[in-house]
């Protein structure tokens, strides 16, 4: 043990522990954890460790309002515990949010505070951190703060909503219809998907995907439960894997892609697990790195304060160091196309594609590849990229 620390301390002295990946160890515990509810005494056993959660900023939403309440958002902390009894693992997830916004039936612009955790369904890759890519797909549950939802074809139509505005002409109805709604409504938006990319999330319908959640708000913080089988159709968790978390805040009319996101964090079932190398981070010269990215991708990409290329061009870089893996970021130089990322649509932007792709649908980066730099100007890139961040809030 003392040795461990001397290590430690050796390490952080000279600034390695930063090239350790971040991880969450599970806590073992005997009883059932599908039984565990947000209130459980048994959270108190395991310790808390944080994840943080960045801005995704990859492409500009169409939405003018949107954009000015987010432009000056900063990172968050997640609290994160974790608990497993072998057969479930179960996260219980805090975060800081002023206030407390909920999805409704009967606004098109209230949305709710939400949160997600995605899983790999591949061991050897990184899906891209956005919902999957293709080949290497996600499982993702989504639970979104709501009053009660009408679910007019019992399917999670959330979107079915009617307008306040028709208030005058309708007043009668629409008190009739919250009634309706409260008395056959469902308390709660939870859904299971699968993800291949940007824009290919499916619902999972038949339970093949089973999973607890539960979110509470107590005076500016809320709390998340995810309780889910490691084994099931689409995942094998065992040993150390990959999770990500997404939240939304709905005062800032977040919804879709405008969300806090984290990397891809290692969970470790037992103390003796192996950290997955894929989480590794990378050591680099970052001022050199600095110097590459602007002679040689600086005409595509916008990051931080570099707006040398045109909108929508390519990926905006500017928090990528906050939820992308050192991994990633790597691959994503040398072979674009291993992973790639959809962008906007591509009628509303032709000048601007992302991607070709062939009559099988098999998509090419239109990003050039760099598999030419050296290995010390890839890992001075990756390590500029990965300061490529804002701060995180207080
Ligand atoms: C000709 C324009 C162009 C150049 C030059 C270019 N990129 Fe890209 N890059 C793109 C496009 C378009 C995408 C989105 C499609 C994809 O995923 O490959 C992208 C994607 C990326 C991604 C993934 C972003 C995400 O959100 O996951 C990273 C990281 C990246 N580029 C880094 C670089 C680096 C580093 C360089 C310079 C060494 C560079 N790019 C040069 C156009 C370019």
């Amino acid at each position: 043990m003392k040795t461990l620390k001397t290590i430690l301390l050796f390490m952080s002295l000279l600034g390695l522990n930063s090239l350790m990946a971040q991880s969450l160890n599970a806590l073992h515990v005997k009883e059932d954890l599908t039984k565990v509810r947000l209130t459980s005494p048994l959270w108190q056993k395991a310790k808390e460790q944080s994840v943080e959660v960045y801005p995704q900023t990859t492409i500009e939403m169409n939405d003018a309002e949107l954009v000015r309440a987010n432009e000056a958002n900063l990172a968050k902390i997640l609290h994160v515990k974790t608990l497993s009894d072998g057969k479930s693992i179960a996260f219980l997830l805090q975060w800081k949010d002023a206030t407390k916004s909920l999805q409704t039936t009967d606004s098109t612009t209230a949305y709710g505070d939400g949160f997600a955790a995605q899983f790999s369904t591949v061991s050897d890759k990184l899906p891209y951190i956005g919902m999957g890519s293709e080949g290497r797909a996600v499982i993702v549950h989504l639970q979104k703060a709501t009053g009660k939802v009408y679910e007019p074809n019992n399917g999670g139509d959330v979107y079915h909503q009617v307008n306040t505005s028709n208030q005058n002409a309708f007043a009668k109805e629409l008190t009739s219809y919250k009634n309706e709604v409260a008395k056959q409504g469902n308390g709660d938006y939870q859904r299971s998907f699968i993800s291949e990319g940007f824009r290919s999330l499916t619902q999972i319908r038949d339970n093949a995907e089973p999973a607890v959640m539960e979110m509470k708000y107590d005076k500016g913080v809320w709390s998340a439960l995810l309780v889910r089988p490691l084994k099931s159709e689409h995942l094998s968790l065992q040993g150390s894997f990959p999770v990500a978390f997404a939240i939304w805040d709905g005062e800032k009319k977040n919804r879709d892609g405008s969300k806090l996101l984290s990397a891809w964090v290692g969970v470790s079932l037992d103390a003796k697990a192996k950290a997955l190398a894929l989480l590794d981070e990378i050591k680099g010269d970052v001022s050199n790195g600095e110097k590459l990215m602007m002679e040689n991708c600086s005409a595509c990409h916008q990051y931080k304060a570099v707006k040398n290329a045109p909108n929508y061009m390519a990926p905006n870089l500017s928090n990528i160091g906050g939820y992308a893996n050192a991994s990633y970021l790597k691959e994503s130089i040398i072979d674009p196309s291993a992973v790639v990322v959809a962008g906007y649509n591509v009628n509303a932007h032709k000048n601007f594609l992302w991607y070709t792709s062939d009559e099988k649908g098999v998509r090419t980066s239109t990003m050039p590849p760099f598999a030419h730099l050296d290995e010390k100007s890839l890992n001075d890139l990756v390590a500029f990229m990965k300061t490529l961040k804002v701060e995180v809030e207080k």
